[in-house]
């Protein structure tokens, strides 16, 4: 089997989190090779990251150890400021920051180039579940699609939310939006990329409803999805702990990484 080079973007919560579980247990076809970190951590991760990865800030260095699948785990930012060069380079991008498509500009840029360079932009599932049942939905007709995120109030510091609510003093369950998936993406871009992801595979950024929710009674993270066509429902929801990393996100977002990654490996294949 031809072994897969894969690099990452980003030196936070899932990238450290892909690193540790995939050198304690490789990804079959695929090597670790490569990690583009800020140029402040670039001390830190030479010290913690196995032998033959190698460890950079600059794109172009990554891209000179040539791998076939860059992951994307940085943020909107990293999307604006890498992706595009990264699809041009003939590379797959398995990309997490998915609320960055909500900038439509963005969305028909990067579909563009990967169009012409032949490569493509992945969408792993994250931390939410139920992707593949969405686009079977979607083949027999969506008519309505919710997603909603529930999470401890100490995970919507340093978004919009602080403004309007006493976040830390909340007593009980309270949302703090409600709206379509586009503002949601664009207004809470650490905490709704799943929102996007949702949209992307359903209704759209418009038409997808998404309600945002601050729960001093949560112990982790919370994501539902609720669909209807006209024949089907799909009700999905997934708990689990928060990163002790980022409590913004979910410790298996990582694993989702992980997991496309045998998929595309695996001669049988989930589709
Ligand atoms: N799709 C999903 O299911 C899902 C779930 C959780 C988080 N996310 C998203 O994945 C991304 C990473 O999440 P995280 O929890 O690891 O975040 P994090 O904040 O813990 O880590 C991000 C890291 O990327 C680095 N970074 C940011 N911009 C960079 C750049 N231009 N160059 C190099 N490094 C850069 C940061 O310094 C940080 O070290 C975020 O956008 C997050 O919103 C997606």
């Amino acid at each position: 089997m031809q072994v897969k080079r894969v690099g990452i973007i980003g030196f936070g919560a899932i990238g450290r989190s892909i690193l540790s579980a995939a050198s304690r247990a490789p990804v079959p076809g695929h090597r670790l090779t490569a990690l583009l970190v800020r140029p402040q951590q670039l001390v830190e991760a030479r010290a913690l990251v196995p032998p033959g990865i190698g460890v950079t800030s600059e794109l172009a260095e990554l891209l000179a150890l040539a791998p076939e699948v860059i992951v994307e785990a940085a943020g909107h930012s990293a999307v604006g400021e890498f992706a595009q060069r990264v699809l041009a380079h003939r590379t797959r991008l398995l990309m997490l920051s998915v609320g960055a498509l909500a900038d439509p500009e963005l969305h028909e840029r990067l579909e563009r180039t990967a169009r012409a360079a032949g490569s493509r932009v992945i969408l792993p599932v994250g931390a939410i579940a139920g992707l593949d049942g969405l686009l079977a939905l979607r083949q027999a007709g969506l008519q309505r699609v919710t997603y909603s995120s529930t999470k401890p109030p100490g995970a919507w510091l340093g978004t919009p939310a602080e403004r309007d609510i006493d976040l830390l003093n909340l007593t009980g369950r309270t949302v703090i939006f409600e709206g379509s998936a586009r503002d949601a993406a664009r207004q809470y871009p650490k905490n709704a990329n799943l929102a996007a992801a949702v949209a992307l595979a359903g209704l759209g950024f418009e038409r997808t409803r998404v309600e945002l929710v601050a729960d001093p009674a949560a112990t982790g993270n919370v994501g539902r999805i609720d669909a209807e066509s006209a024949s089907s429902r799909l009700q999905v929801t997934v708990s689990g702990h928060s990163s002790s990393l980022n409590p913004k996100t979910s410790d298996i977002t990582g694993m989702s990484v992980l997991s496309a990654l045998g998929n595309e490996a695996g001669t049988i294949a989930f589709g």
